[in-house]
């Protein structure tokens, strides 16, 4: 029996193009495991009224380890009308899965590495005041709290009158208080103590093992004085724990506007769940941007890794795929580092650093193309050449190694 099952999620779209590549790359590696196959995404939705359905689920409560590519999510209108026609207004409706899945296996911890790759002609460059450029390093890992925030689900347009209620008993509701329920949205911002000081916490601990120098909290607690004032309140307490990590304290807006001006000044960032995506695709925008930007979904006992990207429709239908499968191989090298596996993480990485650097094949993103079939003329390499170039550089490594 192997030491590992891995639940493999394609999903939608480019989801089918990158996962099954990283897999190449995966098994190159003699990761001892074995590969099961779960269903997730729009078609599930379409076909059961469920996108995450509940064998899939059983797969992953069972063997607590998942890759997942990326799915299609559409507006409630779009759902309801794609449903298939017998589910019709039977009471389905749609909610994605992967927010699903996160919330399910309180996958609360979502760690987001935004480390640029020399080589890369994504980086982000700065003017010098003298003349010239220069290419700062991002070093950055953003940690997201994943279940709560925003993202809690906690959401009605037209809210019920005992909503509305309680709401009237706060004072600032009052200008709101005359408008009526179909013309009112609401979205409650839930932040417990609990998990802002978990998610404070991983972050600390990451800076402490991988030797970064600061922890910044990333909120807006001048405005959102009770949610975001909690977590900075639990990011000063952890602080307490790690003396020789500086805690900063940025506003979301202000960070997004330093982040372009020094980021090579940032470590390790901790944001509530809205707030740590939005900063966490900043981030990767430095670095690449959605084909080197990889995450991980971690939990007490399941993990998940995906590539930040979503399916990406208008490339899903080109054959040859061309998308960038560097961002799934990245999550196939966190997963590797997650489970202990880090010499088997190490040959991964170093190979696509040894590809980036070399700069020969590049997929379209990395050339500036548009994305369409025409960029493999202009010279892209399409997805499959992307992970040959990988593997090709892993097995050089492994031929060096024999000989030394
Ligand atoms: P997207 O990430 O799918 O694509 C946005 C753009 O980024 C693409 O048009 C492409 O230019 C570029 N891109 C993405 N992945 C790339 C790759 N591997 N290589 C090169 N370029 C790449 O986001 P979009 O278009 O906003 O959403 C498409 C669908 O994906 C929607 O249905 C959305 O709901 C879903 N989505 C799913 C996510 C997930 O599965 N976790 C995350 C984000 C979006
Ligand atoms: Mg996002």
């Amino acid at each position: 029996m192997a030491k590992y099952t891995v639940v493999t999620m394609p999903g939608d779209g480019i989801g089918n193009q990158v996962l099954p590549e990283a897999l190449r790359l995966l098994k190159a590696t003699g990761f001892d495991a074995e590969y099961v196959h779960a269903d997730i995404g729009w078609e599930c939705w379409r076909n059961e009224g469920n996108a995450l359905p509940d064998r899939t689920v059983e797969l992953l409560a069972k063997h607590k380890l998942g890759l997942f590519g990326a799915i299609t999510s559409k507006p409630k209108k779009e759902a309801d009308a794609e449903l298939k026609q017998e589910l019709r207004g039977k009471g389905y409706s749609y909610f994605s899965p992967i927010v699903t899945m996160r919330q399910k296996f309180n996958l609360d911890t979502c760690v987001r590495p935004c480390i640029s790759i020399p080589g890369n002609p994504l980086n982000f460059i700065r003017k010098k005041p003298d003349g010239g450029f220069e290419e700062p390093l991002v070093n950055v890992v953003v940690f997201r709290q994943n279940t709560e925030g925003l993202y809690a689900g906690v959401e009605w347009t037209n809210p019920p009158e005992q909503v509305r209620a309680a709401l009237g008993t706060h004072p600032k509701f009052k200008p709101f208080a005359a408008t009526p329920g179909a013309d009112m949205a609401i979205s409650v911002r839930i932040i417990t103590r609990k998990a802002a000081r978990k998610i404070c916490k991983a972050g600390f601990e990451w800076a402490k093992k991988y030797g970064y120098e600061s922890v910044t909290i990333c909120e807006k607690p001048n405005v959102l004085r009770e949610t975001s004032g909690m977590m900075e309140d639990e990011a000063k307490a952890v602080a307490k724990e790690y003396p020789g990590i500086a805690l900063w304290s940025t506003n979301i807006d202000a960070q997004t506007m330093w982040l372009t001006k020094n980021p090579e000044d940032y470590g390790v960032v901790v944001a509530s769940n809205l707030l740590g995506d939005v900063i966490s695709d900043a981030f990767a925008g430095l670095i690449g941007g959605l084909g080197f930007a990889a995450s991980g979904n971690i939990g007490d006992e399941v993990a998940v890794f995906e590539p930040t990207h979503g399916s990406a429709p208008k490339y899903a239908e080109l054959d040859p795929p061309i998308v960038n499968p560097i961002a799934m191989f990245l999550s196939v090298v966190m997963m590797l580092e997650h489970v202990g596996e880090i010499e088997k993480a190490r040959r991964i990485r170093d190979a696509i650093a040894a590809v980036v650097k070399e700069g020969k094949v590049r997929t379209y993103d990395m050339m500036r193309l548009s994305g369409s079939a025409k960029a493999l003329t202009q010279g892209a390499a399409s997805t499959t050449r992307m992970a040959d170039a990988v593997l090709a550089k892993m097995e050089k490594k492994s031929a060096q190694i024999a000989s030394d």
